[in-house]
């Protein structure tokens, strides 16, 4: 078996698949109310080929996660299918989701072999919701979260970007809400991702100050379980045994420990959501490569990956690609 190593000593095992790069909400901190030019169908990879390189991922290069993003990966016609065909590969199967419509297909997504979910929601405040996403359908993503939590699927997380003077102020109700209903939130650091680059690192709601927002209501006490890799710190709430997460891939960044690879929904492979250099599969795959050509190309993109974004430092640059096109 052969593995993703970059020249760190990080080995990548869990891959993030973006299906479509479209998305039906517009998240203020994320994309333009007019959307973004998306990408032609042509471009966008083909069932068949999503499901070759997953399989070369696990097979081949010791991928032992695979999670689906998007923009909104339901928006893609095939995900069932994909999610079915992937199941029999043997990894862990995942999906970061906005929501919308998750109650019609939960059930199915479950059937289909999907271990986990992570429904984006902010806010459990109707106005709030709409002035965030320029959409109102708050009562469809509640409705989504108690359908995946319905059809079995464990743990269903939570994740919420906060906005100063927007939301911050209701995280801890937001915490609440999450508590009662046995979903895991987490609080992610906004980063400089956002399609119209206005992130600025003073304007950004930091995980210290998630931690005094809190804690003006509950009690935190760091969890005792292994972080590992994962991105969020975990928090007991109040003695447990609900908890909370923090995501601060800005100010306190877990980029050492990286496990993650990323492939775009146009095929391209990152080495990281900062990545300014991506790497052709999907050309190769239409000019005939092999296998062997594939996983080779594969290795070769993941070597060089960088030891950290360098958000700090002074000559950084803002990817070309926001997040809704690389998957989160
Ligand atoms: P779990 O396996 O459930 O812990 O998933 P996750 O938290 O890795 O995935 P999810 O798609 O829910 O991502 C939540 C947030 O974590 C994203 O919005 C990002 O802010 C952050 N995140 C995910 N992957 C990375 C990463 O590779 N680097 C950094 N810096 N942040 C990441
Ligand atoms: N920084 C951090 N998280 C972001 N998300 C979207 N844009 C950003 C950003 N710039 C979050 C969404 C969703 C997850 C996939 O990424 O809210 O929960
Ligand atoms: Fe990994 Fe890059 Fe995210 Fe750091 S920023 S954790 S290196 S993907």
């Amino acid at each position: 078996m052969g593995e993703l190593r970059d020249r760190h000593g990080r080995v990548a095992t869990d891959l993030r698949v973006s299906l479509t790069d479209r998305c039906n909400l517009r998240c203020t901190y994320c994309m333009p109310a007019e959307g973004l030019d998306w990408l032609p169908p042509e471009e966008q990879l083909t069932d068949d080929e999503v499901v070759r390189l997953v399989r070369l991922g696990i097979e081949r290069l010791g991928i032992r996660e695979v999670r689906f993003t998007g923009g909104e990966p339901l928006l893609r016609r095939g995900l069932v299918d994909i999610v079915q065909r992937c199941s029999r590969l043997g990894a862990e199967l995942s999906l970061t989701t906005n929501g919308l419509g998750l109650h019609r297909s939960a059930d199915a997504l479950a059937r289909a072999g999907l271990d986990r979910v992570n429904v984006s929601l902010d806010t459990a405040d109707p106005e709030t919701f709409a002035r965030m996403t320029l959409r109102a359908r708050l009562d469809d993503v509640v409705a989504g979260l108690a359908a995946a939590h319905a059809a079995g699927i464990r743990p269903v997380k939570v994740n919420a970007v906060l906005m100063r003077g927007v939301n911050d102020h209701q995280a801890p109700d937001l915490l609440e809400w999450c508590l009662e209903r046995d979903y895991e939130l987490r609080f992610i650091e906004q980063m400089p991702l956002d399609a119209q680059q206005g992130w600025r690192r003073n304007e950004m709601v930091t995980a210290d100050e998630i931690r005094a927002l809190l804690g003006e209501h509950h009690v935190l006490a760091p969890a005792v379980e292994p972080r590992g890799s994962a991105p969020a710190e975990l928090y007991t709430v109040d003695g447990g045994p609900g908890t909370v997460g923090v995501i601060a891939s800005v100010t306190e960044s877990f980029c050492g420990a990286c496990d993650r690879v990323r492939l775009t929904a146009d095929g391209q492979v990152r080495n990281c959501l900062f990545s300014t250099e991506e790497s052709d599969l999907r050309s190769a795959m239409r000019a005939g490569a092999d296998d062997d050509d594939l996983v080779a190309r594969w290795q070769a993109a993941v070597a060089v990956k960088l030891p950290g974004h360098g958000i700090d430092d002074p000559t950084f640059l803002q990817p070309p690609r926001p997040m809704s096109a690389i998957g989160g």
